[in-house]
């Protein structure tokens, strides 16, 4: 089976990684996908999003990265696939997950999303708060790989 692992990976962490992993030992392919949404202010471009990740999935077989700036469930179809990966990590998530699953489901009624709880000692970490952190200059190598943390540093260097 063919699953969708959806996201903004602004940037990638390592509680996206043990998911990312742990899906890839339980499915026959992985699509981490990631929402490019105008709208939103990220801080990496969609390119370097992708860059960051593929340095990082180098060695997965069965994992690949796209982007989509349509709605999920429409990505989801031209792709052929039907099943959506999500992690959960603290009950703060679950209404936001829930809503969002309901709602996919509504568009696309053959779709099924499954939750992977997050790691214990990933529970806590978040893209937001790494970006906060390095903003400030602190350290986030417990919370995002060295390829990360090193642009992390370069985007706010002379901050
Ligand atoms: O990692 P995030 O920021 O929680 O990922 C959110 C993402 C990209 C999965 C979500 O915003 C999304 O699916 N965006 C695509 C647009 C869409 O389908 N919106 C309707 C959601 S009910």
């Amino acid at each position: 089976m063919k699953v969708i692992y959806p996201g903004s990976f602004d940037p990638v962490t390592f509680g996206h990684l043990d998911v990312i992993e742990r899906a890839s030992g339980l499915f026959d392919q992985v699509l981490v996908a990631i929402g490019v949404n105008s709208q939103k202010n990220n801080l990496f471009s969609p390119a370097e999003r992708i860059e960051m990740l593929e340095e990082l999935l180098y060695d997965y077989d069965n994992v690949e990265v796209k982007t989509f700036s349509c709605l999920l469930t429409e990505f989801m179809q031209s792709e052929g696939i039907h099943t959506e990966i999500r992690g959960l990590r603290a009950v703060p998530d679950y209404e936001y997950e829930k809503q969002m699953a309901v709602l996919n489901k509504q568009l696309y009624p053959e779709m099924e999303t499954l939750f992977m709880i997050s790691r214990p000692d990933y529970a806590y970490i978040s893209a937001s708060y790494a970006r906060e952190i390095a903003s400030y200059g602190g350290d986030v190598s417990g919370l995002v790989p060295a390829n990360v943390e090193m642009r992390l540093r370069e985007k706010y260097a002379g901050h």
